[in-house]
C-alpha cells in the first residue's frame, strides 16, 4: 500500500487531502502540532472509510519533532512516496511590509520554509528509496493589488525556490524523486479566518484538485501546478 505523510494534516485542506488521498488508496500518515487533534483527526479519517490511518506529532518550529517524526516514519513506514507539505501559517497579512516586525518574519519563514526543508531533508533518503515525490503547497509569489501579504509571500517564495531549486539538481543528478509545487487557489479555513466570498473554494472542494494534480501520471518534476488562481491574479 502506497504510504502519504500530510504535513498539518488535523485540519483545513491538509486533513482533506489526506482523506481524499486516503480514499484513493493510500495509506496515510498525517503531521499535527498537538497529539489530541492528531488522534481526533485520525479517528474521523477512519470514520471516513480509511485504512490504518495515523499521525505523527510535527511542530515545524521545533526541530526535535521534525527529526523524530521523520526517525518514526523511516522505521516503521518504509513504503512512504509521498510527502505533502501542507502545514503553513499566513504571518501578519495586515501590516504593511516596510513595518514587518522581524518576530513575524523569523516565525513565519521558520515553518513554512526552514522547518519545512529541514523536514523534506530528513525524509529525504527514504523518498530517494521508494522513487518518491514531494508535492508542496504553496502560492504565487508575485504580488498585485488586491493580494500582497509581505510575509506570507517572502516565506512561500523561499518554499518555491526550494521546489525549482531541488528540481534542478535531481533533474541534473537523475535522483529519482519528484519535487513540484501545488497552488490550491483560495480556500476558506482558519488560516484566513474561514473567508466566505464566491471566489473561495470550500476545502473540500480545493483538495479534490490537489489529489487530482498529485496522482495524476504527467511528469511534475520542478513544476508549479494551479487548482485555481489567485485573488487578483
Ligand atoms: N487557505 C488558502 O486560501 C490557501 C491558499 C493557498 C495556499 N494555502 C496553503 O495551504 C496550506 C494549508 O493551509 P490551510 O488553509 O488549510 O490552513 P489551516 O486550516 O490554518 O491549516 C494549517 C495547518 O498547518 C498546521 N500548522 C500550523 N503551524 C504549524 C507548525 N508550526 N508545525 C506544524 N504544523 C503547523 C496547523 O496545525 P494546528 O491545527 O496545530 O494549528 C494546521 O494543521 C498552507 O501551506 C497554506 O499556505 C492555503
Amino acid at each position: 500500500m502506497k504510504q502519504a505523510f500530510v504535513t498539518g494534516g488535523n485540519k483545513g485542506l491538509g486533513f482533506e487531502i489526506a482523506k481524499q488521498l486516503g480514499q484513493q488508496g493510500w495509506q496515510i500518515i498525517i503531521g499535527s502540532r498537538d497529539a489530541k487533534r492528531g488522534q481526533a483527526a485520525v479517528d474521523q479519517l477512519s470514520d471516513a472509510g480509511l485504512t490504518d490511518p495515523q499521525y505523527v506529532v510535527l511542530d515545524l518550529s521545533d526541530s526535535q519533532t521534525i527529526q523524530a517524526a521523520a526517525k518514526t516514519i523511516t522505521a516503521k513506514d518504509a513504503d512512504l512516496q509521498l510527502l505533502v507539505n501542507n502545514a503553513g501559517i499566513p504571518g501578519d497579512m495586515r501590516t504593511p511590509g516596510i513595518e514587518s516586525s522581524m518576530k513575524d518574519l523569523q516565525d513565519t519563514m521558520q515553518v513554512n520554509f526552514f522547518g519545512t526543508f529541514e523536514l523534506t531533508q530528513a525524509l529525504f533518503p527514504l523518498l530517494k528509496q521508494n522513487h518518491g515525490q514531494i508535492a508542496n503547497i504553496t502560492i504565487p509569489t508575485t504580488p498585485n493589488k488586491l493580494f500582497n501579504p509581505f510575509t506570507y509571500q517572502t516565506s512561500k517564495g523561499a518554499q518555491n525556490i526550494m521546489t525549482s531549486s531541488l528540481a534542478m539538481s535531481f533533474k541534473t543528478d537523475g535522483t529519482p524523486v519528484e519535487i513540484y509545487s501545488v497552488h490550491p487557489g483560495p480556500v476558506s479555513t482558519d488560516l484566513n479566518g474561514n473567508l466566505q466570498a464566491d471566489f473561495m473554494q470550500t476545502a473540500e472542494e480545493a483538495a479534490t484538485g490537489v489529489v487530482r494534480l498529485i496522482t495524476s501520471d504527467e511528469p511534475k518534476q520542478g513544476a508549479f501546478l494551479e487548482v485555481k488562481p489567485a485573488i487578483g491574479n
